[in-house]
């Protein structure tokens, strides 16, 4: 308990579904939405099938919510129109309606391919200019921005975690450095939603303490979390782990091809 009542946004996904394990201790009521169907798994949950793309929805579900954790939209590259709707406007619906709600605290899913063409040599913080590696990328720039002007503009308290590479165990040789565990995204969450009221707007990645890591961790200030696990213990399971990396490489991988969008771009 402690938490209020917690609206999760894409709670059937791969992250809500470890994160709806993890607060269902802390919250007082846990009000789960999703567009696919949701079973109740306690007494205080309560689940909704909503499109985020249908504003009257999302503002009726969150309704009484005193935080939400907005994970739904699409997690990777996909056509331009289809992420404008499910991640900016499904965004946008939600901000609307924690400030008709008047609810204190919105924690926004970006991610670190809002910056993906950064090379791997570069630590990046989250004040520097957003260099994203597709239009995935893009649409969490403008997910970020919904939030800053939903803080500037309405006073909201609104903290964008742009997440590493969320996997049970790293199976690759960017994960080494990107690698967020289940642990660790549940600290980071949590922090996120108990940041102090006076929290205005904060971005921050969320990644574990992995000893490659290209991402500077949170503030202590801004976030009241710090990372436990390391990808480098799973190396020696990792084909390729050792193999020599170019520093100049983009952050993002394979994600920063141009294959990688142009599939999704009408020739
Ligand atoms: N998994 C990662 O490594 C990672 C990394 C960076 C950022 N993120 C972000 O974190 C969030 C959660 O990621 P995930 O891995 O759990 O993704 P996921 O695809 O497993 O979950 C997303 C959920 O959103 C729901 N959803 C999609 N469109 C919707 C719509 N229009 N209306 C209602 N629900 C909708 C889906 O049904 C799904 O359950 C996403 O916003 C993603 O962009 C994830």
């Amino acid at each position: 308990m402690g938490l209020g009542t917690v609206a999760v946004t894409g709670a059937a996904g791969n992250i809500g579904s470890v994160v709806r394990g993890a607060l269902r201790s802390q919250a007082d009521r846990l009000v789960l939405l999703d567009r696919v169907p949701l079973q109740a798994q306690a007494a205080h949950e309560e689940t909704h099938v909503v499109d985020l793309r249908d504003p009257v929805a999302v503002e009726s579900a969150l309704a009484g919510a005193d935080s939400v954790l907005h994970l739904g939209g699409l997690p990777d590259e996909a056509p331009l129109p289809d992420l404008l709707e499910a991640n900016v406007l499904g965004t946008q619906h939600v901000l609307e309606a924690a400030r008709r709600a008047g609810i204190a605290r919105v924690v926004l899913a970006s991610s670190n391919r809002v910056t993906g063409f950064y090379p791997t040599a570069h630590r990046t913080g989250p004040r520097e200019p957003v260099r994203p590696d597709g239009l995935y990328g893009v649409s969490k720039v403008a997910v970020e921005a919904l939030g800053q002007m939903y803080a500037d503009k309405f006073g909201l308290s609104v903290i964008c975690l742009r997440i590493g590479s969320f996997e049970e165990v790293p199976t690759e040789p960017r994960h080494l450095a990107t690698w967020l565990s289940p642990r660790d995204a549940v600290g980071f969450i949590r922090a996120a939603l108990t940041a102090p009221p006076s929290t205005r707007f904060a971005t921050a990645y969320a990644v574990s303490a992995n000893t490659r890591r290209f991402w500077e961790l949170p503030e202590e200030a801004v976030l009241a979390y710090t990372p436990v696990d390391n990808a480098e213990l799973h190396a020696a399971r990792i084909a390729g782990a050792h193999a020599p990396s170019d520093p100049s490489a983009p952050q993002a991988g394979p994600y920063a091809l141009p294959e990688n969008t142009l599939k999704h771009i009408r020739p």
